[in-house]
C-alpha cells in the first residue's frame, strides 16, 4: 500500500534525511518508526504525504506515484491519507465539530469549504467519529477549552471524517502525560483493528512502539537499521544498533529512549 523505492533526502542545507530507503508497509500495518532525535522519523513520515518533497526515488501509495502526481490527483492520494501531530493542530478558537469537519475539505470546493457550508452527511460523519473517539459531548466546545488528551481525540476523529485510509502520527503522545498517553494510544489501536487503517507512528520510547506495534522501524541517520516485530525488537538488539547510554545525545528525548533502551 505504501512503497518507498531507493528513497533520498537531502535538505538544502545538504543535511541528510532519509538515505535510499526501501520499504514496503502493507493495508492494515500498525508501523512503529523509533530513533534517536535526528534519525530523520519526520522526514520519512513527511515524505509519505509530500508534506516534504523528497530529493530521488519514488513513492507509491496503492500503486500509484505520489511523487509524481499533480493537481487533482494529488489532492486525491492526499485525501486517504490523514495527519496527526505532536501539538494537536487544531483551529484552536474553533469548535471540535468544525474542527472535525475540515477533515472533509478535500471532498469539496474550495468555495464551498470556505463559507463553511457543509453537507449533512458530512456532519454525520464527523459526529460519528467523535462517538467513535468517546468525545462527542464536546462538539460544540471550543478546541482550546479541552484537555491535551481530548484534543488528540479530536484530531484523531479529524482523520477519521476524512475517511483517510492511512494515518500518519508523528510524535502523537510526545506532549501527554502517561495515562493520556495510554488511552491515546489505545485509540489508535481501536481504529487500527476495527477499520483496518493502515497507522504510520513516529514514537521515541521503543518501550510503547513494543506495546502497540505490529511492526517496529528503527532509523539512524536517515538509514533503515531495524524492521521486525516487536518481539524481535529487544533491548539487546536496540543497544547494539544505537550504541551506550553515554555515547548519544545530551537532550531530553534522547535520554528517555537510552534508557528504554538499555533496560
Ligand atoms: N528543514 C530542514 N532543513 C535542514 N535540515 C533538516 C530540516 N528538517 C530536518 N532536518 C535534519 O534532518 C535530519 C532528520 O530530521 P528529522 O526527520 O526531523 O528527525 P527526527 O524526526 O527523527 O527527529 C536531522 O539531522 C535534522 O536536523
Ligand atoms: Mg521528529
Amino acid at each position: 500500500m505504501i512503497e518507498f523505492h531507493r528513497v533520498t533526502k537531502i535538505y538544502p542545507n545538504g543535511v541528510v534525511g532519509l538515505e535510499n530507503i526501501d520499504l514496503k508497509i502493507e493495508k492494515g500495518e500498525f508501523v512503529v518508526i523509533v530513533g534517536l532525535s535526528g534519525a530523520g522519523k519526520s522526514t520519512l513520515l513527511r515524505s509519505i504525504n509530500r508534506l516534504h518533497e523528497i530529493s530521488s526515488g519514488e513513492i507509491t501509495i496503492d500503486g500509484k506515484s505520489i511523487t509524481k502526481a499533480k493537481g487533482k490527483e494529488l489532492r486525491r492520494i492526499r485525501r486517504d491519507i490523514g495527519m496527526i501531530f505532536q501539538n494537536f493542530n487544531l483551529v484552536k478558537r474553533s469548535t471540535v465539530l468544525r474542527n472535525v469537519l475540515s477533515g472533509r475539505v478535500g471532498y469539496h470546493s474550495t468555495l464551498r469549504t470556505v463559507l463553511g457550508w457543509f453537507p449533512k452527511e458530512d456532519v454525520d460523519l464527523a459526529m460519528n467519529a467523535l462517538e467513535r473517539m468517546n468525545i462527542l459531548e464536546k462538539a460544540y466546545t471550543r478546541s482550546d477549552q479541552l484537555s491535551g488528551g481530548q484534543q488528540q481525540r479530536v484530531s484523531i476523529a479529524r482523520a477519521l471524517a476524512q475517511k483517510a485510509k492511512i494515518i500518519l502520527a508523528d510524535e502523537p503522545v510526545a506532549s501527554l502525560d502517561p495515562l493520556t498517553t495510554k488511552q491515546v494510544m489505545d485509540d489508535l489501536k481501536k481504529i487500527n483493528q476495527e477499520l483496518g487503517i493502515t497507522l504510520v507512528v513516529n514514537l521515541h520510547s521503543v518501550d510503547l512502539a513494543r506495546q502497540y506495534a505490529t511492526r517496529i522501524i528503527g532509523l539512524k541517520a536517515g538509514q533503515i537499521v531495524f524492521d521486525g516485530s516487536a518481539r524481535e525488537a529487544t533491548d539487546k538488539r536496540f543497544s547494539e544498533i544505537y550504541g551506550k547510554p553515554f555515547e548519544v545525545g545530551i537532550n531530553e528525548t534522547d535520554r528517555e529512549f537510552k534508557y528504554e533502551s538499555i533496560n
